[in-house]
């Protein structure tokens, strides 16, 4: 028994196996349940006590090398096929890789930074959990002053029972701490988030992206902060477009107007986005009240200066001819594709 199964040991050996097919044979004849080494297992049993030791040994290691060589195999049939070389076109393109673009809001934030900064304006961020001084009081809104409902507001509870602090209404908070750290000549916008107690709609949303700009000096006076926006208003939406300002109210602003521009979309023909007057509001300002300058310890006889703010989810609005706010936050990757990198 031992020579036959040296024999069959040198026929696995050298079988060669150059198909799927092939080792499937390969092992029907060899290590199934019907194949060789069953049946010498089956023959190993009825053998006498001294033959067995030496048999067996040869009989496992057959074993073993019948099903080392069915693994090895297996492994290297199931590992891919393998292309051969002439089928590769080296000088086929590549997958293109996906780049990301960037948000709507990035885009024109970043435009409205980059445009501001091209005549000096510096760049200011800060905290978006704010006390009640930098978000209202300092701003000129006391407390019970009925201008604190014109921005509903987010409290959040303080240990005390009065919350001290809020999620900031506006970005006009970092205005304060400006003015409050730093000296005039102060020449600085403040991009950021800020939050208000709204109903979510197309129109309006809890949270939603501001630029405030800032410039205190002496002898800064209201042309200065009308040809300040004339200035932005045609970098951003084009040399032909006029700005006009309708009077206004703000509590830190004195006195305080809205802005608007002629429709860039129907070049103030009129149309759905101008609601067919030729104007769109894009922002409000005013000269800085001298409550507020005092309030930061600046001198309101030395100094004036001028102060404005606007959404940049409204402008990307006008600008993009997006129709609701919502779409900004909801990340669908077909809405945010369409916006390309800037
Ligand atoms: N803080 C105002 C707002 O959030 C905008 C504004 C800023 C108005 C500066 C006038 C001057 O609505």
């Amino acid at each position: 028994m031992k020579d036959r199964i040296d024999k069959f040991f040198s026929e696995i050996e050298s079988i060669e196996i150059k198909s799927k097919e092939h080792l499937e044979e390969f092992r029907l004849k060899w290590l199934s349940k019907k194949g060789i080494v069953t049946a010498l297992f089956d023959e190993f049993k009825i053998l006498a006590n001294e033959e067995r030791k030496e048999v067996g040994r040869h009989l496992n290691d057959l074993k073993n090398k019948a099903q080392e060589k069915f693994n090895h195999l297996k492994e290297e049939f199931e590992g891919g096929e393998e292309i051969p070389a002439s089928d590769i076109d080296l000088t086929k393109p590549a997958e293109p890789i996906a780049f990301g673009s960037r948000h709507p809001i990035s885009i024109v934030r970043n435009q409205i930074v980059e445009i501001f900064s091209r005549i000096g304006f510096t760049i200011k961020e800060d905290r978006e959990i704010e006390d009640d001084w930098h978000n209202f009081s300092a701003l000129n809104l006391p407390e019970d002053h009925p201008a604190r409902d014109m921005q509903d507001t987010f409290f959040i509870k303080g240990q005390r029972e009065q919350s001290e602090f809020v999620l900031r209404t506006h970005t006009s908070s970092v205005q304060i701490r400006m003015m409050e750290n730093s000296k005039p000549p102060i020449r600085c916008i403040f991009p950021g988030r800020v939050y208000r107690k709204e109903n979510i709609s197309a129109r309006a949303h809890c949270f939603f992206h501001q630029v405030e700009g800032l410039y205190v000096d002496e002898n800064v006076s209201f042309a200065d902060l009308k040809q300040t926006l004339l200035f932005f208003a045609q970098e951003m939406f084009g040399e032909e477009t006029k700005i006009r300002l309708r009077p206004s109210y703000f509590p830190f602003t004195e006195p305080s107007a809205e802005v608007d521009v002629t429709c860039f979309i129907c070049a103030s023909k009129g149309c759905a986005v101008c609601k067919h007057s030729g104007w769109v509001e894009i922002l409000g300002c005013g000269m800085v009240h001298p409550k507020v300058l005092e309030n930061c310890k600046i001198d309101s006889k030395k100094y004036t200066g001028f102060a404005f703010g606007m959404g940049i989810e409204r402008i990307a609005m006008l600008k993009y001819q997006i129709n609701d706010i919502r779409l900004f936050y909801e990340n669908d990757i077909r809405f945010l594709s369409q916006f390309k990198r800037a």
